[in-house]
């Protein structure tokens, strides 16, 4: 008898396990004090929600640089709540590596509770969508931007099959996007592909995965981008100029101002590495582009040079500045080779 009721008491408490650990996966990144639970949590469980903030990186690269730490660290304070998702093709399916890692910026990063990196699989991420007959025609060692092409499809198949933001590896976050459906404008009647919101399965994202295949051309830089975006939008609603510091909406997608993201437009980039007189104003700003794909020229952030684009890492990004930048002086600067 008494060997009955153990029996017993051990299934209730092994139930009572269960629905906790189930409990906890659900709600892990929320309300997890540990980190434990990150290893056991699946790329499902973190992305179910829509809420995630979603990075990309579609080069064999493995140890991110600088600004490429920066943004996903500054993303993982301003949405201290929310998952924040590293997508990195050179990992292999099975590999996690952890804070144990060699990586000084892999392992910041993996240090962070709400940081999860994966390993980005095309091949699967891009079936149940239209991408995936692009996908198997096309030759990627003939592709002249086949980096940023990868790059344009996955984020659009991560937005469909998951939700969230889509953030550029060069974009510092400063205080928290308030919309959920957006795109951001660039310039006047000009949508970004580098920044861009929505829940998962939306409408809209589909209809760009098939204007993405129907109007393929890998010669044109940006066809499957900006001007991807740009052409759904306007296809949708008819754009007007902005006003002051007005967002715009088109059928429930909100067209954010040029100002929430790009203060500083392309053309000045280089701005972000000189010294200012006066802090410049980012009031109406949620995130800077740092605008890595003009910056052929490789400048970087240096300690003790009182840059702009340094200021912003010493508050944005804190642990980055310590470890990479201040942590490599004397050692010569490491080179941003990002893509972006
Ligand atoms: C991934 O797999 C390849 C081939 O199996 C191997 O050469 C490479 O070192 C692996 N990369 C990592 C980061 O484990
Ligand atoms: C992971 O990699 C191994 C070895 O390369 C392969 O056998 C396996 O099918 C891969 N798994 C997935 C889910 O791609
Ligand atoms: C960390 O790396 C060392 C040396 O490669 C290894 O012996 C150790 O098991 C690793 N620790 C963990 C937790 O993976
Ligand atoms: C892709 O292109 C490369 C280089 O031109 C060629 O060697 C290879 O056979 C092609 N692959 C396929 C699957 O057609
Ligand atoms: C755009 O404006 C034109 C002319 O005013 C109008 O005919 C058209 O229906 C509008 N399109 C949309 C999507 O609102
Ligand atoms: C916009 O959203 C509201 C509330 O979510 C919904 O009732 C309405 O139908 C939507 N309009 C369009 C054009 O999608």
């Amino acid at each position: 008898m008494l060997k009955e009721i153990q029996i017993v008491l051990c299934f209730f408490f092994v139930f009572v396990f269960a629905i906790l650990y189930e409990l906890s996966l659900q709600f892990g990144f929320v309300f997890s004090c540990t980190p434990i639970t990150k290893r056991f949590l699946t790329q499902e469980d973190v992305m179910s929600q829509s809420r995630s903030i979603i990075f990309v990186e579609t080069t064999d690269r493995l140890e991110p640089p600088p600004l490429v730490s920066c943004s996903v660290e500054s993303a993982a304070r301003i949405y201290h709540d929310r998952p924040v998702v590293f997508f990195m093709k050179g990992l292999n399916n099975s590999t996690w590596l952890d804070s144990n890692s060699t990586y000084a910026a892999f392992s910041l990063l993996s240090a962070m509770k709400n940081v999860f990196i994966f390993p980005l699989q095309m091949e699967t991420l891009f079936q149940e969508t239209p991408l995936v007959t692009w996908y198997h025609k096309v030759n990627a060692t003939q592709e002249k931007h086949w980096v940023h092409i990868s790059s344009d499809a996955s984020r659009l198949a991560l937005i469909w099959k998951y939700g969230g933001i889509y953030m550029d590896t060069d974009v510092i976050s400063i205080r928290p996007i308030p919309v959920a459906n957006f795109l951001a404008s660039q310039a006047s009647q000009f949508s970004s592909n580098g920044i861009f919101g929505f829940p998962h399965h939306h409408w809209f994202i589909w209809d760009c995965m098939k204007d993405f295949v129907q109007n393929y051309n890998g010669y044109i830089w940006g066809n499957q981008g900006p001007f991807l975006m740009t052409r759904r939008l306007r296809a949708l609603c008819n754009l007007t100029n902005f006003h002051n510091v007005e967002d715009q909406s088109c059928q429930n997608i909100s067209f954010l101002h040029p100002q929430r993201f790009f203060p500083i437009p392309y053309p000045a980039w280089r701005q972000y590495y000189e010294v200012w007189d006066t802090n410049p104003d980012f009031s109406d700003s949620y995130a800077l582009h740092l605008w890595n794909f003009m910056n052929k020229e490789h400048k970087s952030v240096v300690a003790g040079s009182n840059t702009l684009a340094e200021n912003l890492y010493k508050t944005f990004c804190p642990t980055t500045y310590k470890d990479l930048i201040q942590g490599t002086e004397g050692s010569g600067h490491m080179q941003q080779n990002k893509t972006e």
